[in-house]
């Protein structure tokens, strides 16, 4: 099960490539990603994952790709003690500014690593939090690092852009340049394999017209408009996947809440 198009180039030049694109290009997405990701947009999405954790403030927690820290960020506000790594170092920079910000310091395990080679030794972490990075890995390599850097009982919770969202999927064809060139978001069957490899897991999937509502973002006074809507349509989005299941496979973003 290899994530990212099969180009025979090695993990090497991949994870190289990844590297640059996210050191020098990665900062073009921003504007996007604030539209897209500001709050409270996916906190229904981020804040499940983080609970299901059940993170303890004694035990360590890993963060796998924090992009710029603001996950990192709410693990901080909850007395938590994280790892945070990611394979760019600009992103990290970031991260830590962010944090700056907020906090008046930047006190916080931030770790340039690659996820498929996790600089930590065997049952490290109680608990993992990926979002949106399982698409730049080779799943196969990535499932082995969590399973090995995950203790027994810990818990894991992954949450990726999956691959057959209509309007997602347009916006993804025409702004190739906004991605790097081995990523793929992840198809829903392929993601419920994945999840089937933990003894115990759940897959809930978000957003399937709920994406109808950024229409209102486009302009700063549709922010109200956008909210009431974005939040009434994921309501009628849980209703559409729990009796039609087969539109799950549509959805824009999906999570794994697994035990190793
Ligand atoms: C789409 S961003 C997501 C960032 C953050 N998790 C979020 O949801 O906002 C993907 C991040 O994964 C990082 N990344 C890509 N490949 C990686 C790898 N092999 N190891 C660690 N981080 C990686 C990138 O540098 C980038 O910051």
């Amino acid at each position: 099960m290899k994530s990212g198009p099969q180009t025979g180039r090695s993990r090497q030049e991949v994870i190289q490539n990844e590297l640059m694109w996210h050191e020098e290009e990665a900062h073009r997405r921003m504007p996007i990603d604030e539209f897209l990701y500001a709050p409270p947009a996916f906190e229904p999405v981020i804040d499940g994952g983080i609970a299901f954790l059940e993170a303890k403030p004694e035990k360590w927690l890993l963060e796998v790709g924090c992009g710029e820290g603001k996950e990192s960020v709410k693990f901080r506000e909850q007395g938590l003690k994280a790892v945070s790594i990611d394979l760019s170092h600009v992103q990290l920079q970031r991260a830590q500014e962010l944090m700056q910000e907020k906090f008046g310091d930047g006190a916080m395990f931030f770790v340039q690593a690659n996820a498929e080679e996790l600089p930590f030794a065997r049952d490290s972490f109680q608990a993992i939090y990926a979002k949106a990075v399982l698409h730049h890995l080779d799943m196969d390599i990535a499932y082995e690092e969590f399973e090995r850097t995950l203790m027994e009982d810990g818990r894991i919770s992954i949450t990726e852009p999956l691959a057959h969202h209509p309007i997602i999927q347009f916006g993804r064809f025409a702004t190739p340049q906004l991605r790097t060139r081995d990523e793929r978001p992840i198809p829903f069957d392929e993601f419920e394999q994945f999840a089937a490899r933990f003894s115990q897991s759940e897959v809930n999937t978000f957003f399937l017209l709920a994406p109808l509502a950024y229409i209102f973002r486009v302009s700063p006074k549709g922010e109200r408009l956008f909210r009431k809507t974005h939040t009434f349509l994921q309501r009628v989005d849980a209703r559409l996947f729990r009796t039609f299941p087969f539109l799950r496979r549509f959805a824009w973003y999906s999570i794994i809440k697994a035990n190793i």
